[in-house]
């Protein structure tokens, strides 16, 4: 069967066979069956084009696409059928499939076209649906973060920097921090599809073609918004690939930036999150543990998805133009990258579906460790002291306040009053989380007013 199919790509030019240990090492049908109902449609689009073209009769043409629909029903139900035969490559699997089914019809089907600009058309075909189910599912997480935030609307917890306690923030607006960073990551996939969206069939080998293919109608046939302007480039091009997997980089970094999130939340130490058995593991030692695996594996995945973008640029940085078969290297790294993305989006949105908060220890971190001292410094600015002045006012106070083990709402107002005499009843108003969370109405601001009409607007957003 190898012979066979070598025989039908490149046959005239060779006597011997190649060596076994080579074949398989070249091989690349292994993983790139993956695009097996790609290269069949792009395939009976360039079928209809080269009939369109008079290059095909339109005998020939049919009998060539009814065989490719047959042979895409096959592979879509028989797994076997991939396995009968030891082919280099997806293209050349369904060409060997073709010439069994109709002969030497099927031997005029690559007229016109390299493997070259079937790989890249084939590739961009598969990349543009990825990228469409991808754009959902991060939909899916956003929705799972807004669906916690707004059963949580009251829910306030300490906003840190340094990882120091800083400010009281309400927890929905940590949700929609998250929120954002999903939402750049959808608009950078959108843009993203639109430089995948381009067909390069029609560029062959990387010359270009010399029969009357109509492109632009290859193009509408496939649902592509363009053609390739360049053949030398689009065959050698795979800015695409780099692109996503760079766009997939970010979407893993923010979700390992969430997943420390909530396993740090998860720790007694912190005690704000529970996670639900249901995406929790135990210890097959100690009896009293539940691990956060879920978050520490998607924390992990990113580390793997930022390696292929680094193996795509690697792989590119160094090629001549134009096709190389270094290239072939594109396939794991980029299926890889859609397939981690994918399911670790899934099971972040599942764990935000199972985290149970511990409000009363969330409210209480929020209200422990001097969370209203720049409320203090504010209170004291808007009476006309200089903020510097203040600051360094409200320092000494929480001195003072740490000497006595109490917060600065805690000290008497005669205590208060001893570090400026601007200071009156009404500052313990101003001390109060209540306050200290309304006072941030600005956009993009965490009062209970700003994250509500937040909320509302990020459901009309998804
Ligand atoms: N399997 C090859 C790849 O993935 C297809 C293109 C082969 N082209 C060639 N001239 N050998 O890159």
């Amino acid at each position: 069967m190898t012979d066979k199919v070598r025989v039908d790509l490149w046959g005239g030019r060779f006597q011997g066979d190649a060596d076994p240990g080579f074949a398989e090492f070249n091989r690349s049908f292994g993983f790139d069956r993956r695009l097996f109902e790609v290269d069949v449609r792009a395939s009976i689009a360039h079928c209809r084009g080269l009939e369109a073209g008079s290059v095909l009769t339109a005998n020939d043409s049919e009998q060539i696409r009814s065989a490719l629909t047959t042979i895409l029903e096959r592979g879509r139900t028989d797994a076997a059928y991939f396995d009968e035969l030891a082919a280099e490559d997806v293209h050349s699997f369904v060409e060997a499939r073709l010439v069994e089914l109709v002969g030497d019809a099927g031997r005029k089907l690559h007229t016109g076209r390299s493997r070259n600009d079937q790989v890249a058309t084939d590739l961009r075909l598969w990349l543009r649906e990825e990228i469409d189910r991808l754009t959902n599912t991060l939909r899916g997480t956003q929705k799972a973060l807004l669906d916690l935030a707004e059963a949580n609307r009251a829910g306030v917890m300490p906003g840190y920097t340094h990882l120091q306690r800083a400010q009281p923030i309400l927890f929905a607006h940590w949700c929609l921090a998250y929120f954002e960073m999903l939402a750049r990551d959808r608009q950078r996939l959108t843009e993203a599809r639109t430089r995948v969206n381009v067909l390069p069939l029609g560029s062959a080998a990387l010359a270009g073609t010399s029969y009357p293919i109509d492109r632009d109608a290859v193009a509408l046939e496939l649902g592509f918004e363009a053609v390739s302007r360049n053949s030398l480039d689009a065959v050698s091009d795979r800015d695409f690939c780099v692109e996503f997997a760079g766009a997939a980089s970010l979407i893993m970094m923010h979700l390992s930036r969430l997943a420390e999130d909530v396993i740090l939340y998860a720790t007694t130490e912190f005690g704000f999150f529970e996670l639900s058995d249901a995406i929790a593991t135990g210890s097959s030692l100690m009896p009293q543990k539940k691990n956060p695996d879920s978050m520490e594996l998607v924390r992990g995945k990113a580390g793997r998805v930022f390696g292929h973008l680094t193996a795509l640029l690697m792989l590119m940085k160094g090629l001549p133009l134009a096709y190389n078969k270094d290239m072939q290297e594109d396939k794991e790294a980029l299926f890889d990258t859609v397939d981690t993305v994918k399911a670790c989006l899934e099971v972040t949105g599942t764990v935000l579906g199972n985290l149970r908060l511990n409000e009363t220890r969330m409210r209480a971190a929020a209200t422990q460790g001097y969370l209203n001292a720049t409320e203090l410094a504010d209170y004291l600015a808007r009476k006309g002291m200089p903020f510097r002045e203040a600051h360094e006012m409200v320092g000494r106070a929480v001195m003072l306040a740490i000497e006595r083990d109490l917060e600065l709402n805690d000290l008497s107002l005669a205590d208060l009053k001893c570090f400026s005499a601007l200071i009156e009843p009404d500052v313990f108003e101003s001390l109060s989380l209540e306050r200290t969370l309304a006072t941030k109405f600005q956009t993009g601001g965490t009062s209970l007013d700003r994250v509500a009409a937040e909320l509302t607007s990020a459901r009309t957003r998804l």
